[in-house]
């Protein structure tokens, strides 16, 4: 569902306002971070839903922070339109959503999102929001195998909703129950200030309960709506790394999803992990094992091999990168060839036809059309024109200690093997450097430059012969 799906004249009657609460230790995780901030799909947890939240275009956004409340200030510190208010100490989820309270209008209502439950998405928000702008207090439940740790549901003999039991506080048979609580609730802000005001900490935790006002709409006898999400994944809390790690899961495996039914072949859809946007043209094949972060675009028939790293990357069509590459923020240009085990680092732009093969590494250089740099060659601070052909072993030294420089290798020069190109040094067109040559002066173009001790041949030398 878009956000524009949000009912305009509602909206504007009664204004939607966001709390997202973010300030637990998160002490199942025993990490030292802030839970909110810990990487689902490489994406903070808080991210996720601050994702979601835009996705409503509320009036205000208000998120609750504490522990590491610096740090995740921090973190969010870009994103548009967000407030921060402060609970210190962290008294419960109820105490927290007062905190929220005084940056909030006095009217209208109020979607309460938990920072750790990440993947709740906008279309099952939308009508609990719509529920609440009808005057009525809206949840949303759901029904789990394990409810272990999570608030019941507790409902009348008719089906009402009476209130939600923790589950510490609750009894054997209220354990029993399946349907639990996301925490993700929408009320009117004017009932919602009440409510919150009325909460008492007489529980296990010593805590005031957000749930808590579920009982207190009753015994008001405001409407309780409680909506079930169908997909349990949607609404799964993080609280420790073994439900950390299972929604990783679930993100990879919709992701690759999404790219199966884009038309992209992955050799196994188990086997691949998106830690950004993947965008891929048609036909292309991604092998075992390999992870994409950042921005990553392949072209119409891109092969990539097994474990490979992709950060950044621009890959041009009908291009072949071979197993184990680690490619961080260059642009590759159609048919190349790339790898296996090369290295391509930032600001590198290799245009068509290409080949970079084995132990490799070129750092912010440029290479011209159907260049070559085969194998044990690194490559740093260039620019090489078409056709050059670098030969095993080529260093470009691009460092004297101190600073760096560039180098101007030009059209169809070549390298032979064991050449060291000492910067700033320019090689012109054409031109070939004999193996092992140390080159620190500027290259001729269309010439042979050699730089290297003529080879010397000893007539009438004998060997050593080793003493008794
Ligand atoms: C909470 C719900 C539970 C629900 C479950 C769903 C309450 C009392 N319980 O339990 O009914 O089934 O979520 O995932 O609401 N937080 C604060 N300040 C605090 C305490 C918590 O900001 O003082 C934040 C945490 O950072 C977290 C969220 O609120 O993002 C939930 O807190 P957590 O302690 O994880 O609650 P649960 O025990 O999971
Ligand atoms: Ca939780």
């Amino acid at each position: 569902m878009t956000p524009a799906s949000l009912p305009p004249a509602a909206s504007a009657s009664s204004p939607l306002s966001v709390v997202v609460l973010a300030a637990g230790k998160g002490t199942r995780m025993r990490s030292d971070h802030p839970k909110v901030l810990q990487p689902l799909a490489g994406k903070p947890l808080l991210g996720h839903v601050l994702d979601t939240v835009g996705q409503l275009h509320p009036a205000r956004t208000v998120v609750v922070t504490g522990f590491g409340a610096q740090q995740v200030q921090a973190a969010f510190a870009q994103w548009p339109q967000l407030q921060f208010a402060l609970q210190q100490p962290q008294l419960g989820t109820g105490h927290a959503v007062q905190q929220a309270l005084p940056l909030l209008p006095d009217d209208g209502v109020c979607l309460v999102l938990y920072g750790d439950v990440p993947l709740a998405p906008a279309h099952s928000l939308l009508p609990l929001v719509a529920q609440a702008q009808a005057g009525a207090l809206a949840l949303l439940t759901v029904e789990l195998p394990d409810p272990t740790g999570y608030g019941r549901i507790l409902r009348a003999a008719d089906g009402a909703v009476q209130g939600i039991v923790e589950h510490k506080d609750a009894t054997p048979a209220q354990r029993a129950l399946r349907e639990c609580n996301t925490g993700i609730v929408c009320a009117p802000l004017a009932a919602l200030r009440r409510w919150l005001a009325a909460l008492r900490n007489d529980n296990a935790q010593g805590e005031y309960y957000l749930t808590d006002i579920v009982a207190l709409a009753v015994a008001e006898g405001v409407p309780v709506r409680a909506s079930t999400v169908d997909d349990a994944d949607d609404v799964l809390g993080v609280n420790d790394r073994r439900q950390l790690a299972h929604l990783e899961r679930v993100v990879q495996r919709r992701a690759a999803d999404r790219l199966l039914d884009a038309g992209v072949t992955l050799a196994d859809p188990g086997r691949i992990d998106v830690r950004g946007s993947l965008h891929c043209g048609r036909d292309v094949f991604i092998d075992v094992g390999c992870v994409f972060e950042g921005e990553v675009h392949l072209a119409d028939g891109v092969h990539v091999g097994a474990y490979c790293v992709l950060r950044n990357v621009r890959v041009g069509a009908a291009t072949h990168i071979q197993p184990f590459c680690h490619l961080d923020g260059a642009a590759i240009g159609a048919d190349a060839a790339i790898g296996p085990f090369a290295r391509l680092r930032p600001t590198t732009a290799l245009a068509d036809g290409v080949h970079i093969g084995n132990f490799v590494e070129v750092k912010n250089s440029t290479f011209g059309a159907g260049s070559k740099a085969n194998h044990l060659t690194y490559v740093g601070d260039a620019t090489v024109g078409a056709r050059v052909n670098f030969g095993a072993g080529t260093i470009v030294a691009n460092y004297d200690g101190a600073n760096k420089h560039r180098t101007i290798v030009e059209d169809d020069a070549h390298t032979g093997s064991n050449s060291v190109l000492v910067a700033p040094i320019t090689v012109g067109a054409g031109a070939t450097i004999g193996a092992g040559s140390t080159v620190s002066k500027n290259v001729p173009a269309g010439q042979l430059t050699v730089a290297r001790a003529r080879a010397v041949t000893l007539s009438g030398w004998s060997r050593p012969v080793k003493t008794k």
